[in-house]
């Protein structure tokens, strides 16, 4: 298997090493190569990611993902955007499991409000909201069948009380969820948001827009103790890339603070969709050994810096391979 690292910047450049080496060390066949793009590349060559960048990415099994930071210039379109759109990762799914609770939001990931059909005119600026079937057939159809492997029923999250576009999303995905035979219901998503936040343990496999998805997916790092927890994947049905759902966090790159755990899961994500669940899980247990042990990052109310956490779970790692 070959795994394209990109770390990106920021606490990327931190976090990534961590989930690389966990992932080297369970899986020492990995044949890894590192793809340079984000703000770093601008700064030094004017362009943060060519088409050479995107044919790299392309030609590996899966990537390992880091954080971008967006730079300070008007013109500038999110990196991270314009390859999920090149490679169609169209199913962006984020667990969020804690005591008693175990959900999955799946997001639409390459429509939407995130479109990109924007324009600027003199006394207003305007954004195209675009829902097609296809778009949301393959997302229901996705979710739905997330919900066979998960359990329990889909949830269709969105604003079809207010927005046209959503009337549409939520019928195609009522559909895919009759045809998949699973339990499902529908929310508004305002609503939806704050009964997550109150009600985890009702919900299993969320399914919605882009921008809902971004928004309830932050949201719902609340019920972990927040986004260094939280791994992600974006799916495609050619090509897969993970990484946490955090970014590059600015303010604190550089100081050896930042928690790999969200890193090191979406490393985990990696290996159970190459069909490894049981090194998937072994990183899952391995991350509980370490904080069973008292080694926490900062943000966990711990000491442990990022290095020290990835030594200790490498060490984890090892103790539970050999055992
Ligand atoms: C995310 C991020 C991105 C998004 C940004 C960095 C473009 O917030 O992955 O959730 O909005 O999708
Ligand atoms: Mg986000």
């Amino acid at each position: 298997m070959k795994v394209a690292v990109v770390e990106g910047d920021g606490i990327g450049r931190e976090v990534i090493p961590v989930a690389h080496r966990v992932l080297a060390t369970v899986r020492p066949d990995i044949d890894f190569f590192p793809v340079e793009v984000g703000y770093g590349k601008w700064a030094r060559t004017g362009c943060a990611c060519d088409a050479d960048d995107i044919a790299a990415l392309k030609s590996a099994d899966a990537i390992l993902f880091g954080a971008i930071t967006t730079p300070p210039d008007p013109g500038y379109n999110s990196i991270l955007l314009q390859i999920r759109k090149e490679l169609d990762l169209y199913a962006n799914v984020r667990p969020v499991k804690g005591e008693g609770f175990d959900i999955l939001v799946v997001r639409e990931n390459t429509e939407g409000l995130y479109s990109g059909i924007e324009w600027r005119e003199e006394d207003r600026s305007c954004t195209v909201r675009v829902i097609t079937v296809k778009g949301s057939r393959r997302i229901g159809r996705y979710a739905a069948g997330r919900v066979r492997g998960h359990g329990g029923h889909l949830t269709i999250g969105n604003k079809a009380n207010v927005l046209k576009s959503d009337v549409l999303f939520r019928e195609i995905c009522i559909e895919e969820a009759i045809a998949a035979g699973v339990h499902w219901d529908t929310a508004f998503i305002d609503a939806l948001t704050l009964d997550v936040l109150m009600h985890p343990a009702r919900y299993d496999v969320i399914v919605t827009t882009n921008m809902f998805g971004d928004i309830l997916s932050d949201a719902a790092g609340y019920l972990v103790g927040g986004l260094g927890l939280l791994p992600s994947a974006n799916i495609g049905d050619r090509h897969a890339l993970f990484e946490p759902v955090h970014g590059s966090a600015p303010d604190i790159a550089g100081t050896d603070r930042a928690n790999p755990i969200a890193a090191v899961r979406s490393a985990a994500m990696l290996l159970d969709h190459a069909g490894d669940h049981e090194n998937a899980v072994l990183i899952g247990t391995a991350i509980e050994d370490v904080l069973s042990l008292g080694i926490r990052t900062a943000d966990m109310g711990g000491v442990a810096g990022t290095r020290a956490f990835g030594d200790a779970l490498v060490r984890a790692l090892i103790r539970r391979k050999n055992s």
